[in-house]
């Protein structure tokens, strides 16, 4: 079956999808996306992503393509299409094809994408080993809440990553660190999941988000504060979180390893918990 995709309005295979080299998402990165995480073919965290999306787009001056049902519906068929049953559904807004001016006409109807990626998401031998993450300089823009397309520093900080054998790059500013390339990053100490705050200086990550919230649930102490690269090496645990991998393990940062340099057993309590929670969302 060959792959099917969605743009501007139309399912075609994916060598027959085209965009224009005046898109404003191809000469500007002027654009948003999401990642939206798909289990037994349902889409996990909707509401969520729906709203991040909107929040997006209004931060832009963007317009919806089209209404948020039509939205979901579009991504619920593009789903059936692949026969998806677990994995995750990428989709993109950008301002669409006009004259390259920096400026932004009026009225250009945005471009919009979308298409689906299958891999294992419930189960990851990554859970069991942990990861290791190398920190690198933040070399971002200062509107990292916006789920902008413009991912070229986070681009050079997985590279160096996969340069030093490693899984993820942690970004840091002013000796603090933000977050990782492509998820947001946390510390445990003494049972209390530290994470930063919400702020222009990181992407609300909606596993995040619900983490905290199941955290909260279950009475586990959270601090939204931003830690140091010399406490993330003194925590008992690390970990990660993000739509593509959910809640992974960090067990080595810069090669030192953190706690006993194993999975930590909060760290593997919380991703349990999520996956519960998404189980009942995908109905299994
Ligand atoms: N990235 N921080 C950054 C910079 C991210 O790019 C991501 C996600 C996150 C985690 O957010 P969430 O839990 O909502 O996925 C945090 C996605 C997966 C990507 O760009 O592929």
């Amino acid at each position: 079956m060959k792959p099917i995709v969605y743009c501007n309005g139309e399912f075609v295979e994916e060598q027959s999808a085209k965009v224009s080299i005046f898109d404003r998402g191809f000469l500007f990165g002027d654009g948003v996306y999401e990642v939206v995480p798909v289990v037994n073919g349902k889409l996990i965290d909707k509401f969520e992503f729906l709203q991040r999306l909107e929040r997006s787009l209004y931060e832009l001056e963007l317009e919806w393509p089209c209404s948020q049902l039509e939205y979901v519906a579009m991504l619920e068929t593009l789903i059936a299409r692949n026969k998806l049953v677990e994995g995750s559904v990428y989709t993109q807004v950008t301002r669409g094809v006009a004259p390259r001016d920096f400026a932004f006409l009026d009225n250009t109807p945005t471009t919009c994408v979308a298409f689906t990626s299958a891999k294992p998401y419930l189960n990851s031998p990554l859970v069991e080993t942990g990861v290791e993450v190398i920190t690198v300089e933040d070399l971002r823009w200062k509107r990292r809440d916006i789920k902008s397309i413009a991912l070229l520093a986070q681009c050079l900080a997985k590279q160096e990553s996969r340069k030093q054998g490693c899984y993820e790059s942690w970004m840091l500013e002013g000796g603090f660190i933000t977050e990782g390339s492509s998820s947001t990053a946390y510390i445990v100490k003494n049972n209390t999941i530290i994470t930063r705050p919400k702020s222009n200086d990181v992407l609300p990550g909606i596993r995040r988000h619900v983490l905290l919230e199941l955290a909260g649930g279950k009475g586990i102490k959270v601090e939204l504060q931003a830690f140091t690269l010399d406490e993330v090496l003194a925590a008992d645990e690390a970990f990660l979180s993000s739509a593509t991998t959910l809640v992974l393990p960090v067990v080595k940062v810069d090669g030192i390893l953190i706690g006993d340099g194993k999975p930590g057993s909060m760290t593997l309590k919380l991703r349990q918990l999520y996956v519960e929670r998404i189980k009942k969302q995908a109905g299994l």
